[in-house]
């Protein structure tokens, strides 16, 4: 896509913030690693370069710095926390060298500055560093600062480079957007003329370039990432392309012929891969987390495999790839959390280039993709499903029985909250099964049954989350029905973890 702005990435867990921001106000926007040399930035004809945070101190061996003569370009810099630091090192200015660690929401001072034109004072705004800035370079002004951070913003209003101390793209800095917004489409005067639309038709035209007259398959979740995908590529390349449905036998009740129902008349190429008892061959024995991310990716990998062969010499493999699992598998640069199957659980044998069209996307770009492909609701707004499927909800080993109670636990989950009306203001809902059992009594009886946790989320992209204040009745009612309906359980508990310091799925 042409003239973006570039985000350099330096490590910082924010960087795809940046990026989604910039978007947020029609402008595209770019993620190129720090690395990224001079010539090849020059290539993307960027309209402003973003420096990110990150973990580095500027004078730690080997961290990261700008590319070489970078300054000199003349574009628009703007430096956030580490991004300021190497931009003030590099002009001139000092940077303290400090162990102590700031961190939270601060009122900070500022001066007058295009940079603030409209900003209300005082703006609150994340500091999270340690070393800090204590003169600014020569030919720049000083336009904030806190008690603790002398210099927490600088601008050279000449040639529009500017530094922030702190952090204008997390939701905590309530005036960062419109911070963005003065620096991009006031000081670098830039059009905010990006929208889905051209997203749609520039992807579609990358599609056409990558896959050319070579054949291609997806597999087909039907949750909305891979939907999108698949019809975005559908899009592009018609009949060359052939989705796959794997029922791994890892899905939720009903939902093998929900998916094939809902793709029946969209004229793609579907097929049913019926890969239950393989799966569940693998899974035997096997009780670590990772382990099983990583069998079921690699088996999801050997289905297609062999359904591609059947068909002839697919090349391409389409997959739904979103932000938040490319960042969470650990690109290299930020800590691994989770192997999220359709990243990290790749084999490395695998024989397919890959094609992820939304790979750049979050989840809510990704929905307004599928409804402006027309896409129904019932899949655009389809709560988000892990790959693993059920097998991460089950703790521990995987049995067709455990399977089962889980199966009808989650149905009830699922049933009461859409009956409740809840099911868009909340992001997922869906019962664990923790493999823990207790005593109980029922009927003047003892029992010793399993647990069932319900966990329902609110979330904007998955990254990070809170529970769901459900209502207590719905509550209620979910703990009733599944005592009364599903053998073989006799306590539910409600998860009320955040995330962080939990992820939203269990394993
Ligand atoms: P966590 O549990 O990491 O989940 O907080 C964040 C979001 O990602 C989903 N998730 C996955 N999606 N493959 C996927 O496609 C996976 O391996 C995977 N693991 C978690 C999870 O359901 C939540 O929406």
């Amino acid at each position: 896509m042409k003239n973006p702005v570039v985000i350099l990435d330096f490590g910082g867990q924010y960087s795809r913030l940046i990026a989604r921001r910039i978007r947020e106000l029609n402008v595209w926007s770019e993620i190129l690693p720090w690395n990224t040399p001079l010539e090849q930035l020059e290539s993307h004809n960027p309209l402003a370069i973003v420096l990110s945070g990150g973990p580095a101190s500027v004078y730690a061996e080997g961290a990261p710095g700008l590319p070489a003569g970078l300054l000199e370009k003349g574009w628009p810099l703007f430096g956030i926390c580490y991004g300021m630091q190497l931009l003030v090192k590099e002009a001139g200015g000092v940077v303290q060298r400090s162990e102590k660690r700031e961190y939270g929401v601060l009122p900070i001072e500022i001066g007058d500055s295009p940079l603030f034109d409209g900003i209300q004072r005082p703006l609150r705004a994340l500091m999270s560093h340690s070393d800090y800035i204590t003169q600014a370079p020569p030919g720049f002004e000083v336009i904030a600062s806190t008690p603790s951070a002398p210099v927490a913003a600088v601008a050279d209003g000449q040639r529009k480079i500017y530094g922030v101390q702190f952090h204008p793209e997390v939701a905590d800095t309530g005036q960062g957007k419109k911070l963005l917004e003065n620096f991009l489409l006031g000081i670098c005067a830039i059009e905010p003329n990006w929208t889905m639309g051209d997203f749609i038709s520039e992807t579609v035209e990358a599609i056409r370039d990558q896959v050319g007259k070579e054949s291609i398959i997806c597999g087909l979740s039907g949750g909305v990432d891979s939907s999108v995908a698949a019809a975005l590529v559908h899009k592009a390349v018609g009949d060359q392309l052939t989705c796959f449905f794997v029922d791994h036998g890892l899905l939720r009740l009903n939902e093998a012929e929900e998916v094939m129902d809902a793709f029946a008349d969209r004229g793609m190429n579907l097929i049913k891969i019926d890969a239950r008892q393989r799966f569940m061959d693998r899974l035997a024995g096997v009780d670590e987390p990772e382990a099983k991310r990583k069998i079921i990716g690699e088996q999801f990998i050997r289905e297609f495999e062999a359904a591609a062969a059947k068909l002839g010499d697919a090349r391409f493999l389409v997959q739904g790839t979103t932000y938040p699992d490319v960042v969470e598998s650990g690109d290299g640069q930020s800590a691994t959390i989770k192997s999220h199957h359709n990243v990290g659980g790749l084999p490395e044998d695998m024989e397919f280039e890959l094609c992820e069209p939304v790979r750049e996307l979050f989840k809510d770009e990704v929905r307004e993709v599928g409804s402006r492909l027309g896409l129904p609701d019932s899949i655009v707004w389809r709560q988000p499903f892990p790959g693993p499927g059920l097998a991460i909800r089950v703790l521990g080993e995987v049995t067709p029985q455990r399977l089962d109670i889980l199966r009808l636990a989650d149905a009830i989950v699922r049933e009461e909250i859409a009956r409740a009306g809840l099911d868009r203001e909340v992001w997922q809902y869906f019962a664990a099964l923790p493999n823990v059992r207790s005593v109980g009594v029922m009927g003047d009886q003892r029992t010793y049954q399993e647990l069932v946790a319900v966990r329902a989320v609110t979330s904007v992209d998955g990254m990070t989350a809170d529970w769901a204040r459900l209502p207590w009745p719905v509550l209620e009612r979910i703990a009733h029905r599944i005592v009364n309906e599903v053998d073989n359980v006799n306590r539910i508990v409600y998860d009320i973890t955040g995330k962080p310091p939990g992820t939203i799925e269990w394993e």
